[in-house]
């Protein structure tokens, strides 16, 4: 008996998925851009969605130079592929998602609390392309919250930051021995870089 009242609730729930699909052309298309109650009312979502202990928690990891240089790392290697070096959004994904992503340097994103900030690099957000980075490793966790701290100096990054960041982003085989090649000529090594054959 509760299997046939199952099995007609699945039946109804892929009906309606399907008509609404039907119904609503391009309803889980990710090309149009999310109109703003909707990205406030997800925002709210998001808020009551975290609970209250990870939204008080505190950032037990302290901001010395040496936890922000190790998460300028992270986040040039992890992160900046979506969010960019600087925090912008403006790769070459950034803004084809849906919702297309947020400057981490603005004030929605600021005026989160750095709990916030660590359950959203930690559980990640659903249906956003967000990744969950929390893998129940306590040293991991701990390079979030690095993040976290991170996250806030955003706004601050300097040009050498970014200069170093940009050494750190994920490359190609080929891109990295191009540029060990070219750090090795510009050392004056006595190395002729493969770009330069053919002349
Ligand atoms: C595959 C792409 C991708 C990667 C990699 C990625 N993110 Fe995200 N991130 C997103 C998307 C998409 C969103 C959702 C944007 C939104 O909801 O406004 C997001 C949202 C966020 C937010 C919340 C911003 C907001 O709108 O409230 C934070 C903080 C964040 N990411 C940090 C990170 C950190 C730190 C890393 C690296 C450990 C990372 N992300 C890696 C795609 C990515």
């Amino acid at each position: 008996m509760k299997k046939k009242i199952l099995l007609g609730l699945g039946v109804i729930a892929v009906l309606v998925v399907v008509s609404v699909a039907w119904i609503l052309p391009g309803a889980f298309s990710a090309k149009r851009k999310p109109p703003a109650w909707e990205i406030s009312m997800a925002r709210f979502a998001r808020y009551l969605a975290t609970p209250r202990q990870w939204r008080e928690a505190e950032n037990p990891v302290e901001a010395t130079p040496e936890a922000l240089d190790e998460a300028l790392h992270h986040f040039a290697d992890h992160c900046a592929t979506c969010h960019a070096n600087d925090g912008s959004g403006h790769t070459q994904m950034g803004p084809k998602f849906y919702p297309p992503i947020l400057d981490l340097r603005a004030e929605p994103v600021q005026a989160m609390s750095d709990g916030e900030l660590f359950y959203v690099i930690h559980f990640g957000i659903r249906f956003t392309g967000m990744p969950a980075w929390g893998d129940g490793d306590p040293e991991k966790d701990l390079e979030s919250w690095q993040l976290v701290h991170f996250i806030r100096h955003l706004p601050d990054l300097t040009s050498e930051e970014i200069a170093r960041m940009k050494r750190l982003n994920p490359m190609t085989t080929e891109a990295r021995a191009e540029q060990e090649a070219l750090d090795r000529f510009l050392a004056g090594e006595d190395f002729e870089p493969s770009l330069k054959h053919g002349h």
